[in-house]
C-alpha cells in the first residue's frame, strides 16, 4: 500500500495505478477503523480494480472543537487494518495539506444541509460535502462508497454529486453492528459502561419498528411516538430527535405510510451523540 501525506503524491499514484484503464474506487474516511469501515472496502475491492482510502479528521465538519479534540486516532492500527485488506493508496494529509490558509469555497446541498442532523450541527454537511469534493477531485476515483449508517451523508453525497454533475458513481454499503446490535461507530468507545450497555436501545427500537409496522398500519406520528418511548427506556438516553422520512429525500411524512420510510434516530448519552437508521417498507 503507497501512503500519500500529500496531493500531489497522492495524483502520481492514482495516475500509475488507472494507466491500465482500472477501474478506481474510494473509501473516505476520519481513521480509527473499525468493522463497518473495513465493509466499505471489501464493498470496494469486490467491485473495482484498485482501491484507494482516506483517512483525515477534517475539522470544518466539527461544529465543537471539544468533539474535534475528543475524536479517537490510532494510525498505526488503521495503516495495518488497510493493508491487510489489500488497499492499494492510502491519502492522509495533514489539515495544512489539506486546506488552503484562505479557503473561500464551500459546497452545500442548502436544503439536505440544514435539516435533521444538520440542524443539530450547524454546518456539518457543509464541512462534508466540502471535503469530499476536495478527495473526489484529489484522488478522481470511478466510484466512492459510503455507509448507510450514515442515511443523510450518503443523501447529501448523492445529491452533490447529482447536482454539479460529479462523474462519480456513489454506492451505499449497509450498516456494521455489534453483537448486541449498536451500529459500529467510531464513538462508540466514549460510551460510559452504563451508556455503552444502555445504546443497544436504538437498533431494538428500530427492529420493533419494522416488525410491528406491517401488522399494525400506524402513522408517522405514532410510529415515532412509539419509538420516542421504547427508547426514552434507556438508562441515560437523551433523544435529540425521531424522524419517519421519505426513503429518498427525506422529506417529512405525516399519516399513513404509503411508500419507503426511513426511521432517523439522533440520541445522546452523555456527551456522545448516536446515530441510527432503518429504511421500512409497508
Ligand atoms: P467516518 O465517520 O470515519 O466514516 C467513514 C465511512 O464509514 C462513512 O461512509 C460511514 O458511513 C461509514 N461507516 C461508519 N460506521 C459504519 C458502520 N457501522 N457500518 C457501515 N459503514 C459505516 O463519515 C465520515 O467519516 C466523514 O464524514 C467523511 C465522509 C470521511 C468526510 O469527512
Amino acid at each position: 500500500m503507497e501512503i500519500c501525506p500529500t496531493k500531489s503524491d497522492t495524483r502520481a499514484a492514482v495516475a500509475r495505478l488507472k494507466a491500465d484503464g482500472a477501474v478506481l474506487g474510494l473509501v473516505p474516511t476520519m481513521g480509527y477503523l473499525h468493522d463497518g469501515h473495513l465493509m466499505l472496502v471489501r464493498a470496494a475491492k469486490a467491485s473495482c480494480d484498485r482501491v484507494a482510502a482516506s483517512i483525515f479528521v477534517n475539522p470544518t465538519q466539527f461544529d465543537e472543537a471539544s468533539d474535534l479534540d475528543a475524536y479517537p486516532v490510532d494510525l498505526d492500527r488503521d495503516i495495518a487494518l488497510l493493508e491487510a485488506e489489500g488497499v492499494d493508496l492510502l491519502f492522509l494529509p495533514q489539515a495544512g495539506e489539506m486546506y488552503h490558509p484562505e479557503a473561500q469555497t464551500v459546497v452545500e446541498t442548502t436544503a439536505l444541509a440544514n435539516v435533521l442532523i444538520g440542524a443539530l450541527r450547524p454546518g456539518h454537511f457543509r464541512g462534508v460535502a466540502t471535503v469530499v469534493t476536495k478527495l473526489f477531485n484529489i484522488v478522481r476515483p470511478d466510484r466512492a462508497f459510503f455507509g448507510r449508517k450514515d442515511y443523510q451523508q450518503l443523501q447529501v453525497i448523492r445529491t452533490m454529486v447529482r447536482d454539479l454533475d460529479m462523474p462519480i458513481e456513489i454506492i451505499g454499503v449497509p450498516t456494521v453492528r455489534e453483537r448486541d446490535g449498536l451500529a459500529m461507530s467510531s464513538r462508540n468507545v466514549r460510551l460510559t459502561p452504563a451508556h455503552r450497555a444502555a445504546a443497544p436501545a436504538l437498533n431494538a427500537a428500530l427492529d420493533w419498528a419494522e416488525r410491528a409496522l406491517p401488522q399494525l398500519p400506524q402513522s408517522a406520528e405514532e410510529l415515532a411516538a412509539a419509538i420516542t418511548s421504547r427508547i426514552s427506556g434507556a438508562a441515560g438516553a437523551e433523544i435529540q430527535s425521531v424522524d419517519i422520512r421519505d426513503a429518498e429525500t427525506l422529506a417529512a411524512l405525516s399519516g399513513r405510510i404509503a411508500r419507503p420510510a426511513v426511521i432517523l434516530l439522533a440520541v445522546r448519552f452523555g456527551d456522545v451523540l448516536l446515530i441510527d437508521q432503518r429504511v421500512v417498507t409497508p
